[in-house]
């Protein structure tokens, strides 16, 4: 194995994704959210930065998913962290998320993992 590792997967086809819909796919036992934002594609880790809670279960309005559990933002675009998640009277810490280079070549969808440990 290498230092460096790329790993390239058609995850999907266009049209399993219509604009402002979401999948999970699998990409070496991780699961990614890709996102179709306005016909541009984009992908994060499918669990939040709070508790793990599954983005594709939350709502996805322009390019902003809502976490389910407690309501953490992230931009799909970015993989920015765009609010802190609230429960009773506490505010949770959240990081930005992993973000995923992502190409369509026809109707097929690309994602791109990069690793330096192959995981
Ligand atoms: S697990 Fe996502 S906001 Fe708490």
């Amino acid at each position: 194995m290498s230092a460096y590792d790329l790993s390239i997967k058609k995850v999907a086809e266009t049209s399993e994704i219509p604009i402002g819909k979401m999948k999970v796919v699998k990409m070496k036992e991780k699961d990614i959210l890709v996102a179709n934002v306005n016909g541009n594609f984009y992908a994060i880790d499918n669990h939040c930065t709070h508790e793990g809670g599954n983005l594709s279960k939350g709502s996805l309005d322009g390019n902003i998913v809502t976490c389910p559990l407690h309501g953490s933002k992230f931009d799909v675009t970015t993989g920015k962290d765009l609010s802190k998640p609230k429960s009773w009277f506490q505010t949770h810490k959240t990081i930005d998320t992993k973000t995923y280079e992502v190409k369509v070549k026809g109707n097929d969808i690309l994602v791109y993992q990069r690793s330096s440990w192959g995981v």
